[in-house]
């Protein structure tokens, strides 16, 4: 059986889901990564950034869409060691304006897939 790593970023606190601002101590796509790592084995592992957006959820949009304009590359709070020995990565990340997160490249390999979305 192939040896996956499914990491994932996702949010905790105020986000926007349901047509609504929600908090939330886990967010959706953690919740999705947790049942896909134990669906196909492997690793699972929690992309987070150093410098943390706001708690308002609209200060927050504001922060990413700057981190997306400016095409940064945050920096990141861990690194899987090493992911030589996987066969696959899946990235899951969530739906922020059809585009892969700003903090999310770089860490995959060969990449399978999940797109949380708030509709
Ligand atoms: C900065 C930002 C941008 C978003 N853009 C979209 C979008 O373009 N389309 C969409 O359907 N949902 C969008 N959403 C909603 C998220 O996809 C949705 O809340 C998702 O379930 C959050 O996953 P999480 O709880 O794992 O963080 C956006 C949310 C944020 C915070």
């Amino acid at each position: 059986m192939a040896n996956i790593l499914t990491a994932f970023f996702s949010m905790t606190g105020e986000t926007y889901a349901g047509g609504g601002v929600v908090n939330l101590d886990k967010g959706y796509t953690h919740i999705a990564a947790e049942y896909i790592q134990e669906a196909v084995g492997g690793g699972l592992f929690h992309i987070e950034q150093v410098r943390e957006y706001s708690a308002d959820h609209f200060k927050m949009i504001e922060e990413a869409k700057a981190e997306l304009q400016g095409d940064e590359r945050p920096e990141l709070k861990a690194y899987p060691e090493s992911i030589d020995g996987y066969d696959t990565v899946i990235l899951a990340f969530p739906n922020w304006w059809n585009r892969l997160l700003q903090g999310c490249f770089g860490t995959g390999k060969a990449l399978g897939g999940h797109l949380g979305t708030g509709i």
